[in-house]
């Protein structure tokens, strides 16, 4: 029998003020430094002053024996009458699958745990834990944040905040009493949000079906102590949850007859479902205390398998094309199977849909091959992991496959893509070559569908940044070519590193200047271009392969958006090797990946006009046909861009005499004055390379005679771009900076005439974000006797340099 009694257990400040006093001391820490890692977030609770720190360790440190606490979701705040540290919320401790670490072995669970084993359906929603801060403010958290987030329409929190409301509303219960009971109970209440008007989930809950499902009630304690099922179902009832099923098992061998059975059709109840968590008694060492502990059974192969199976075999009776992600070729051979017995057992049909005969017919097809579920797992693992990918599985796709990009603007989808290109000859399909109209989204699938009639892979280059376009992406393209295999090429986005990620993305996209169809970052003005990035990265939603559309992906790559395109490429090159074996007959060299993403930063493409995009056609990276993929690495970067490409045309200087000048400038200054030049060393934000900008692409419209004096020059000189038009001396006048760049204002000769109004050599900008013409700006304001800019005299230092074009990508 269960143990019905509530437990209680204040918090010791001492014991949490030592807990915190040791995550503070760790978090940020670079690992290694560390016995482990945590990161701290702090956030402001609306309606309180009392601020709330999030702390998150990464997910395997889970894994170590020892942490000061396994809570996975844990806030803590400073208890202003008390100046103590308190735990605030707590969610469970992190659990593990069946077999997944040493302590979720059979043999483990056996020896020790205790009964009730209690049951629970895995949930697939979100979770949401309710609290009281001391001020008796109502804290509602998901898993690591709190409040509207950058977008409170997609905050969880505020989510579950407006569940909770309603909840109380309906009891005729105030926040502060609810906040007070938890409190007063030193306890966190963990629910599942689950409502499909704010995210749709694999089990549909709509209308009354939704809301906020309590499955467990915490002690707020470093260590793990949480409610039994029973006191969960008492306090859902008192506080207007709904409740999350649960049952009993008695003991170990009921308990995984239970889960083997139910694992054997991947459902429970007669619906489907992921998986289950137990929760029970455990201890650590043979007369050690018994504490809470939970672990989970998903569900997997071969069950999986079987599942299809079912689905398959359901679909061929509707006369519907049965959807085949996994185990392909064997899942053709049980649907054959199927049909010719459906032909000899025309009653079996019927039943089969009303969910009868559908073990016999599986295991008629597994007598037929004489073989078990594992046994045919077990195939497939091999001939996936053979060199020459022989047999069946995922080693049959040669061709068909998608290549879905999941990203932000500026992560190098289009890099990526071309190096592939340029690599194998597979097709590219680039959304941004598609003019905008009415009917793009159908446009971009119709030339990806053409484009796999030429080539066994396509890129979709789009950022496919959120369910919806992944569903339309994946629905669409099958639609037309039903054969068709998905792959995610995800770049991560890690909620931590969105700052950085941001501002790596920036760099790259300003970087680029107006090198892309649609985004100008040179011409249009810096806001726009920012506010752009920005919101894509606001509505990212990351890939989740446990919930449509995402589990159509037959397999998914995960990229690091902050890591070179080149230690990219070679990621999804090899996972695809590893994948899909006979897709890549031979895995490049490293020269081979060099020379394909060289050819690939040297990409320019014809900027996005009507008139310049012929339809479809151009919207495809078209491999000639005499070059077949195996010529592909040997193909070098298409010098005819590189004409069109000029960025600049500018006098480059030598770059340790600049640095040495503005270094002796800095010298025996107070920190006044030179401390945002240590700072731009120390942070190596100094540019490795100076210049003075004649006149940029950007200033073409403006000042069009200066360009075309330079592109005069250049063609007289007969037009290769590594042409030195001439020698240019230059006269150092004076450092100018503000916070955020640092510049040398320059003078110059009239033999090299100067589109810029302020003639200057950009030094640094104080992080990869802020890009370089931003010295314009700062200039200007300068000369406008903004107080706001430092500056400092040079003596006159006068450099010889080179005037050159420079394109990008040479
Ligand atoms: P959008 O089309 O704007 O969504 O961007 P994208 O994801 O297609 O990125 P793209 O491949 O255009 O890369 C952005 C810019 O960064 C381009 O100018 C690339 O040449 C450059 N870039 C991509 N990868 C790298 C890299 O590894 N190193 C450097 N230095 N530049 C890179
Ligand atoms: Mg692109």
């Amino acid at each position: 029998m269960a143990d019905y009694s509530t437990p209680f257990k204040p918090q010791d400040p001492d014991e949490v003020n030592g807990l915190i006093e040791l995550l503070d001391h760790t978090q940020g820490r670079k690992k290694g430094n560390a016995e482990f890692f945590c990161k701290k977030r702090t956030y402001k609770v609306e309606g309180s002053p009392i601020l709330v720190d999030s702390w998150k360790f990464l997910d395997h440190e889970y894994k170590r024996k020892a942490l000061p606490t396994f809570a996975r979701g844990l806030f803590t705040c400073k208890n202003p009458t008390t100046g103590d540290w308190e735990i605030a919320s707590r969610g469970y401790d992190k659990f593990f699958n069946i077999d997944e670490v040493q302590k979720t072995k059979w043999a483990w669970i056996e020896g020790n745990t205790k009964a009730p084993y209690e049951l629970t359906v895995k949930e697939n929603g979100c979770i949401i834990f309710i609290s009281g801060l001391p001020d008796d403010t109502l804290l509602v958290c998901s898993k690591h944040s709190l409040g509207p987030g950058p977008d409170p329409d997609k905050s969880h929190a505020r989510f579950g905040e407006k569940w909770v409301d309603r909840q109380l509303e309906k009891l005729g219960k105030s926040r502060a009493e609810f906040a007070r009971a938890l409190r007063e109970a030193n306890v966190t209440a963990v629910a599942e949000l689950c409502d499909d008007a704010f995210e749709e989930h694999i089990l549909p809950y709509e209308e009354d079906r939704a809301g906020l499902y309590l499955h467990g009630v915490n002690l707020r304690l470093p260590k793990f102590a949480t409610y039994s099922a029973a006191e969960v179902k008492k306090f859902a009832q008192e506080w207007g949850f709904k409740v999350v099923d649960s049952f009993d098992k008695p003991d170990v061998k009921s308990l995984r007859d239970f889960l083997e059975e139910a694992a054997e059709t991947g459902s429970w109840d007669g619906k489907d479902v992921e998986g289950f968590v137990i929760r029970c008694k455990a201890r650590d060492v043979p007369d050690g205390e018994w504490h809470d502990w939970f672990f989970k059974y998903k569900f997997e192969e071969p069950y999986l398998m079987y599942r299809l199976w079912r689905e398959c075999t359901k679909s061929m009776i509707s006369s519907e094309r049965p959807k085949i992600k996994k185990h392909k070729v064997i899942t053709a051979e049980y649907l054959r199977f199927a049909k010719k017995y459906f032909e000899e057992h025309p009653e079996a049909k019927e039943r089969y849909v009303e969910n009868h005969g559908i073990i016999k017919l599986r295991n008629a097809f597994l007598e037929h091959r004489g073989q078990k579920g594992s046994d045919i797992i077990k195939e497939e693992a091999e001939e996936d992991t053979g060199s020459e990918g022989t047999g069946g599985g995922d080693s049959q796709i040669k061709d068909n496959v998608v290549l879905a990009s999941i990203a932000t603007l500026g992560c190098g989808k289009t890099t990526i893509a071309h190096a592939l290109h340029e690599l194998f000859g597979w097709g590219h399909v680039q959304n941004d070559n598609i003019p905008v109209k009415a009917g793009k989204a159908r446009a971009f699938v119709g030339a990806i569908s053409d484009a796999l009639r030429k080539h066994p892979v396509v890129f979709a280059d789009r950022n496919n940044h959120q369910f919806r376009e992944r569903e339309q992406l994946i629905k669409d393209v099958s639609k037309l070519n039903y054969k068709t295999t998905f792959v995610a090429i995800h770049y991560v986005h890690r909620g931590d590193l969105m700052g950085e990620i941001e501002n790596a993305t920036m760099a790259r996209v300003f970087g680029r200047g107006d090198n892309h169809q649609t985004i100008q970052a040179t011409t249009q003005s810096r806001r726009t271009v920012e506010s752009i990035m920005k919101g894509f990265l606001r509505r990212f939603q990351g890939l989740d392969l446990g919930r449509t559309p995402d589990s159509d992906f037959n397999t998914a790559i995960d990229l690091d958006p902050l890591a070179s395109s080149r230690g990219n490429l070679e990621v999804v090159v090899s996972e695809l090797k590893r994948h899909y074996p006979n897709l890549i007959p031979e895995l490049p060299t490293p020269e081979d990946y060099d020379r394909a993403i060289l050819a690939a930063l040297n990409y320019a493409p014809s900027h996005h006009t009507t008139s310049r995009n012929a339809p479809q056609r151009s919207q495809t990276k078209e491999t000639p046909s005499a070059a077949g993929p195996s010529e592909a690495p040997k193909r070098q970067p298409k010098q005819s861009h590189k004409r069109k490409q000029i960025d600049y045309f500018g006098i480059f200087l030598p770059a340790r005499e600049v640095y040495a000048a503005v270094n002796s400038a800095f010298e025996a200054q107070p920190e006044r004055i030179c401390g945002f030049w240590k700072e731009l060393n120390a942070n190596d934000r100094v540019q490795k390379t100076f210049h003075v900008t004649l006149c940029h692409t950007s200033s073409k419209a403006k000042q069009p005679e200066i360009w075309k004096k330079y592109t005069d020059l250049l063609d007289s000189k007969g037009g290769d771009p590594s042409t030195v038009l001439g020698r240019g001396e230059v006269e150092l006048h004076s450092m100018a900076w503000d916070g955020r760049v640092m510049a040398v204002r320059v003078l110059l000769s009239d033999e090299w005439e100067c589109a810029n109004e302020a003639p200057h050599v950009t030094v640094g900008t104080a992080n990869p974000s802020i890009k370089p013409f931003e010295s314009n700006e700062m200039l200007e304001a300068w000369s406008r006797g903004s107080n706001e800019i430092f500056s400092l005299e040079l003596q006159g230092v006068k450099v010889e340099g080179e005037v050159k074009p420079f394109a990008r990508g040479w």
